[in-house]
């Protein structure tokens, strides 16, 4: 007998936001195919085919989407690499008929933003647009659920982030809008959507948050730009690794992150959570 996987595809499961989706999907009885790398690492869930295939564009990877409708498109692993295996993955996506891509992206993409990452995502975004697939992009904020990993052993968070703010999203507020649109992908046709938490907060004010929920005292140091790069060179990071750490600060600074959507709300009816409540919960 063959079986024909699932139109809805999700890639990205074997991590945090793609596993987060591919449960939800789940829990609402869709059927889907996961596309991952390494398959004994795939959750196990009703309704799920797992294949394998990687961001390549290789007889396997355009095997795995053959017959994909929608798919979900976490981004790769950052690295140097990341934009060339983005475009890969849309030129097997292409090649296998897929309709539409529903891609996770970064607030404020553009060929010029501060954040260095943000420019592989716009540059991901306009490789998308210009292969005629269909699409959606969510642009994300800042994880608040990284915040923690972003203080120092000496509870400090340093960087030049100056008194800016940035509107923090929950990864879960992120994986159940995705989810919702995944249900119904073609009102969402050409949409791009910001996805942000309720509020935005200077670095100091989320630091007075990590404090109040504990266990230790947090607190924020603003560094310069020379600050910056020598804290972090001393890790013996790469140029590119180093760039994108700063340049996550400095795209706070000039204001690039401080926006608040509403989108969340608008797609799924309810509200984002708060950071407090994130750190609560
Ligand atoms: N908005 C933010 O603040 C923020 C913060 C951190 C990261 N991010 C980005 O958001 C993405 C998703 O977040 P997350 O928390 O779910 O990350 P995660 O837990 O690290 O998961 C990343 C997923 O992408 C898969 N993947 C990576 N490179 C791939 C490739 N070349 N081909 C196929 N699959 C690949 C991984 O598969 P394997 O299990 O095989 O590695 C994993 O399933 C991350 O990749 C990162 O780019 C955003």
């Amino acid at each position: 007998m063959i079986i024909v996987p699932p139109p809805l595809a999700v890639t990205g499961a074997t991590g945090k936001l793609g596993g987060r989706v591919a449960s939800l999907l789940s829990a609402a009885g869709l059927k889907q195919r996961l596309l991952v790398r390494t398959p004994r690492m795939a959750p196990v869930l009703e309704g799920t085919t797992v294949l394998q295939a990687a961001y390549e564009n290789t007889t396997a990877t355009r095997m795995a989407l053959a017959g994909a409708g929608t798919v979900f498109m976490v981004p790769g692993t950052e690295g140097m690499e990341r934009l060339e295996r983005h475009c890969d993955f849309v030129d097997a996506a292409k090649a296998s008929g897929v309709r539409h891509l529903v891609y996770v992206s970064f607030v404020g993409a553009a060929q010029d933003a501060v954040f260095a990452l943000a420019r592989d995502q716009y540059a991901t975004e306009e490789y998308i647009r210009a292969s005629g697939i269909h699409f959606t992009f969510l642009r994300n904020n800042l994880y608040a659920d990284y915040i923690p990993e972003m203080v120092g052993q000496d509870g400090t968070i340093r960087g030049p982030a100056g008194a800016s703010k940035v509107a923090l999203v929950a990864r879960a507020d992120v994986a159940r809008t995705a989810a919702l649109i995944l249900q119904e992908p073609t009102r969402h046709e050409g949409s791009t959507y910001e996805l942000t938490g309720p509020e935005a907060l200077s670095m100091a004010r989320i630091a007075e948050e990590l404090s109040s929920a504990g266990p230790r005292m947090v607190s924020y140091v603003p560094q310069t730009m020379e600050q910056a790069y020598a804290s972090r060179e001393a890790f013996g990071a790469s140029k590119w690794q180093v760039e994108a750490w700063v340049s996550t600060y400095t795209s706070m600074a000039s204001g690039a992150m401080a926006n608040v959507s509403g989108d969340i709300e608008k797609i799924t009816g309810v509200p984002p959570m708060s950071f407090a409540k994130l750190l609560r919960s």
